[in-house]
């Protein structure tokens, strides 16, 4: 069976610093080589410190940003490039959920036209085709219908995820690229958003790459975890093999760091309910992991 996403080789650079004359333009690798497949219906997490490069593989995967090298394939075609997206229906299929549910919905439109825009934005169904659909949706995602005529304020930070939820699933996409979508909620909602993501997994079959901090997290939704690193992957293995069985020591070192994992649902709640607060901080504190200091770091590969 061919995989729904096929990453390999990819990088993405940004310019640091000024290139002088003389001296050669840094490079930041955000993400430096990464190779990964996800097959349909499978939830993929992406864990690593803050840094590591996990946004930017994210938006690079959904065409939010420019590949520097590598290829990114989508059910075997190559939509590395802009305008190759544009001609698949990737475009389409292959929806965003950001952290932050206050920033990402127009404040200017009702939430009606925000669930549908997906839809709008490829010229899909007929005006009354797509109010059907955003009644469907706002239903699925456990909001009553009178929610469809207010704006974006009007709405807690929960349920603004809840409508960004629907929005991504308005043009029935395979798979969805969710960033950190938990960590900007309040803890008692966290898991509410949580099991809303699972139940809508296995009910439409989706696809996730889902970015999080949060091992808890991940430990309740993720098939696979692919562990990053200053642009890397270090370990990409079944999430019950590496809970168990971690074989990196950088992956070790993130289990670690949050021991009441693996003891059970409560547990792990209870790691989610602690304050959000870096992983490691011993490696958090190395030198080269800070980007504002890439380059200083000789042997490190941050840095060009
Ligand atoms: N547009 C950009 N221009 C320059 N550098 C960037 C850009 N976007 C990200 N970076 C840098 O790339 C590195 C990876 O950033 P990225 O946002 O992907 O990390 P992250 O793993 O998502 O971190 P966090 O967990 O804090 O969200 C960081 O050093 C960041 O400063
Ligand atoms: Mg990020």
């Amino acid at each position: 069976m061919s995989a729904l996403l096929s990453v390999e080789g990819l990088r993405v650079h940004f310019p640091v610093g000024r290139g002088g004359l003389f001296a050669r333009q840094r490079m930041l690798k955000a993400v430096d080589g990464i190779d990964l497949t996800l097959a349909a219906g499978e939830a993929l997490a992406l864990v690593g410190e803050s840094g590591c490069g996990k946004t930017t593989l994210g938006r690079a995967v959904a065409g939010l940003m420019p590949a520097s090298a590598g290829t990114i394939r989508f059910r075997g075609a190559d939509i590395t490039a802009a305008a190759a997206r544009r001609r698949s229906d990737a475009r389409r299929t292959i929806q965003t959920v950001f952290q932050d549910p206050f920033s990402s919905l127009d404040p200017r439109m009702l939430i009606s036209a925000i669930i549908v825009e997906p839809l709008t934005i490829h010229g899909i169904g007929s005006a009354a085709e797509r109010a059907a659909r955003a009644r469907a949706l706002i239903e699925q995602v456990g909001l009553p219908q009178a929610a469809l005529n207010r704006y974006p304020h009007e709405f807690s930070g929960g349920q603004r995820q809840r409508i960004a939820i629907a929005r991504a699933l308005s043009a029935d996409p395979i798979l969805i690229v969710a960033d950190e979508p938990l960590s900007a909620l309040d803890v008692s909602i966290q898991s509410q958003i949580l099991n809303l993501l699972r139940d809508l997994q296995q009910a439409r079959q989706l696809a996730y790459l889902f970015i999080s901090h949060d091992l808890a997290v991940v430990n309740h939704l993720a098939d696979r975890v692919a562990v990053m690193y200053l642009g890397r992957l270090v370990e990409l293995a079944p999430r019950d093999a590496l809970y168990r069985t971690p074989s990196h020591p950088y992956t070790k070192a993130l289990l670690d760091s949050i021991p009441r994992i693996g003891r059970g649902r409560r547990a792990a709640a209870a790691v989610m309910s602690a304050p959000r607060k870096r992983m490691v901080p011993a490696l958090e504190a190395a030198p080269g992991n800070d980007p504002a200091r890439a380059g200083q770091v000789a042997a490190c590969h941050f840095k060009e």
